[in-house]
């Protein structure tokens, strides 16, 4: 019913109170629109302004690779833990259930397999797919020094634009060949380009000298990629170090699903990446955990 003059005035007006504005986590993002900050709010935590983000997006160059033949056994019992999955929209819509609801990167970029040449991908998703399935961002590879280097990085400006159509932040990813340099100057020029050129965040890999000034030339938040499996205190070491020195969180693939406990594995992780815990602590709490599990 509507309020009557009959009503005493109840209304509250706070005259003598600033409208608050709440201040967005995450580095360079704070003048993105609404659509745009609410989506990175579904893969960074506002809590900690980090994310552990799962990522199982392997098949889409290699094929059932070694923790990902079964997806709907190895992986959705790990989403619980997660604050966010990689993946191809093939794997979204055919094993991940359409309960959760945490934030999905989708994988935007593809086609060579690892028979052929890496860097000659093309944009393999449209914007309007990924809106239809709720992505809270898409992800393009860039191979800078790569042989289709031009190419890759238009697919992520082509994205880019499509994005801030939508309110769809990209994630560009630096992709690292065996024919790279993987030190801090080749991942400073790398994640510079994809920052300037308009992602939103920025995937790289941790480098043990120097990542400190690679998160500082670079305007966006980054994350870091796993890569090879590495021991279990090794990879919550790296990932330590890594946000340590400015990253925003991981983006972690194999050292979590080819861990031999891959649900305490990513719940170290997060202690790390969300809570700060230093590397020997968060081994043995995976250790307490592993061993809980078995
Ligand atoms: C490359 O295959 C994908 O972009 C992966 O998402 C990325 O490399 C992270 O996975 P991992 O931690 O296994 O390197």
């Amino acid at each position: 019913m509507a309020d009557t003059d009959s009503i005493p005035e109840t209304k509250e007006f706070f005259l003598d109170k600033p409208q608050s504005a709440t201040p967005f986590p995450l580095k360079g993002c704070q003048n993105l629109d609404w659509g745009m900050k609410n989506r990175l709010s579904r893969i960074f935590s506002p809590k900690s302004g980090r994310t552990v983000m799962l990522a199982v997006d392997h098949g889409y160059f290699m094929g059932p690779t070694s923790g990902l033949e079964r997806i709907d056994v190895t992986i959705n019992p790990l989403l619980d833990y997660a604050d966010t999955l990689m993946c191809t929209r093939g794997i979204l819509r055919s094993i991940t259930p359409a309960t959760f609801n945490k934030g999905v990167v989708l994988r935007a970029s593809g086609g060579p397999s690892i028979l052929k040449e890496l860097s000659d991908e093309h944009i393999a998703v449209s914007m309007e797919d990924a809106l239809r399935l709720n992505a809270a961002a898409v992800a393009v590879q860039v191979f800078v020094g790569g042989e289709f280097e031009t190419r890759s990085i238009h697919n992520m400006t082509q994205l880019v634009d499509a994005g801030n159509r939508y309110g769809m932040p990209v994630l560009g990813v630096t992709a690292v060949g065996k024919d790279l340099a993987r030190d801090a100057k080749y991942m400073r020029l790398a994640t510079r380009i994809c920052a300037e050129l308009g992602a939103t965040y920025v995937k790289t890999y941790f480098v043990s000298e120097g990542f400190e000034t690679v998160t500082a030339s670079c305007p966006v938040p980054i994350v870091i990629a796993g890569g090879k499996k590495l021991p279990e205190k090794e990879a919550l070491t790296m990932a330590f170090q890594a946000v340590d020195q400015g990253a925003a969180g991981v983006d972690m693939g194999r050292n979590i699903f080819q861990s031999e406990a891959p649900i305490a594995m990513i719940q170290a992780v997060a202690k790390v990446v969300h809570e700060n815990m230093p590397p020997k602590q968060a081994y043995e709490y995976y250790l307490t955990l592993k061993a809980g599990a078995s």
